[in-house]
């Protein structure tokens, strides 16, 4: 047995880490060669000068550049607002300040992100599901009685809002019901990590209303920087303090603080709302065709950058899968989560990637169609 094996926690032994979109399929030297439509990043980014005069010195522990102009963005006071290494990093603070761990519980309503139950796993919290259901004729929303049997259970509720993998938002009315739901006895996240795709949708309206509120928010999806590593947890200033307490001393290198900065200046945040609008036309463009397509039984409307879809059986699943995969075209299978039987998610790239992926299952399809003949 290797000394790891011996010393570990033993719920660490067996664990299996998160099958993130870049560990099944490392970039390494092949950004170029390959379509990444795996990871709902954007599919290209803008060109940013970093000043290294200072790099022999710590960084603030919350740059002032960033916070200043993450509150210009945003319109919140700086207390309202931690950065972080990605919104997977807030995930996590959430975790480990709120959930004691063999103890305490958060709660999930899948199919959703795989990083909050990974998180939980990760300091020994448990972990409620309370998957989403069809409610009013909109599919994949929350199951408020089935939420409602938990509370006083429940330390954190995670909301994912456009939801991943299933792209949609959450109605208003039952992000609100869950609040007042779960009252003063739970912290209710709301991860909005891609809000900017439909931004008139955000839950931040709340957070004075309601103190036991936090929303996550990233800079990987419509900012088109995810090798950057930054996110923001967003709360009441008594709930940043508490995080500030569990957080890295230096969370956010300078290098970092200056991009993102620049990011979030207005010549920044009007790159972020075209890209919003090419995403958001493609990504309907990509919806018609595979609404068109007869080994395709539906398509999950998407407030996001990535669309999921349900094949007509595993064997299609696969099939596609794999034809993509063969010619360099990465994209997620989610059949594997509650409820996605048959289901693959396609990131929105640009317009060339997603005409050559569209081509390449067409060409597949026809191929196998007349094999089979
Ligand atoms: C819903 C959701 N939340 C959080 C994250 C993590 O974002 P970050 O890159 O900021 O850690 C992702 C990344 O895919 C996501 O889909």
């Amino acid at each position: 047995m290797s000394i790891a094996n011996k010393l570990a926690r033993e719920e660490l032994v067996e664990m299996v880490p998160y099958q993130s979109a870049r560990r099944l399929y490392a970039g390494g030297s092949e950004f170029s060669s390959k379509i990444w439509l795996n990871a709902n990043e954007a599919s290209g980014s803008g060109s940013y000068q970093v000043n290294s005069d200072c790099i022999n010195r710590y960084p603030d522990f919350q740059p002032d550049n960033l916070i200043n102009a993450y509150s210009k963005y945003t319109g919140l006071e700086n207390t309202n607002i931690l950065a972080t290494r990605g919104a997977d990093e807030g995930i996590e603070l959430l975790i480990r300040a709120f959930c004691k761990a063999y103890q305490d519980s958060i709660l999930i309503c899948p199919p959703t992100y795989g990083m909050y139950a990974i998180s939980a796993e990760n300091h020994g919290a448990d972990i409620v599901k309370v998957p989403l259901i069809e409610v009013d004729g909109l599919n994949c929303q929350l199951d408020l009685e089935g939420l409602s049997t938990q509370v006083g259970k429940i330390k954190v509720v995670f909301l994912c809002s456009p939801g991943n993998p299933t792209g949609n938002l959450l109605t208003e009315h039952s992000i609100k019901a869950v609040l007042d739901i779960f009252g003063n006895s739970a912290i209710v996240v709301v991860d909005e990590a891609y809000i900017e795709f439909s931004p008139e949708n955000t839950a931040l309206k709340w957070l004075n209303e309601y103190p036991q509120l936090v929303v996550l928010r990233t800079l990987s999806k419509a900012f088109a920087l995810a090798g950057l590593r930054c996110g923001f947890t967003l709360a009441n200033p008594d709930i940043i303090e508490m995080l500030s307490k569990v957080i890295a001393p230096y969370p956010i290198s300078a290098p970092v603080a200056e991009i993102a900065s620049s990011a979030l200046s207005p010549v920044g945040l009007e790159q972020v709302s075209i890209r919003v609008q090419e995403t958001n036309s493609l990504r309907e463009q990509l919806s018609k065709w595979l609404i068109e397509q007869f080994w395709c039984v539906d398509v999950f409307k998407s407030d996001a950058n990535f669309i999921l879809f349900k094949t007509v059986d595993s064997q299609t699943k696969s099939f596609i899968f794999s034809c993509l995969e063969q010619q360099g075209i990465l994209i997620r299978d989610q059949s594997k989560q509650i409820q996605l039987e048959n289901c693959l998610r396609i990131s929105i790239g640009s317009e060339q990637e997603l005409s050559i992926l569209k081509q390449t299952i067409a060409q597949a399809i026809a191929t196998q169609l007349k094999e089979e003949k």
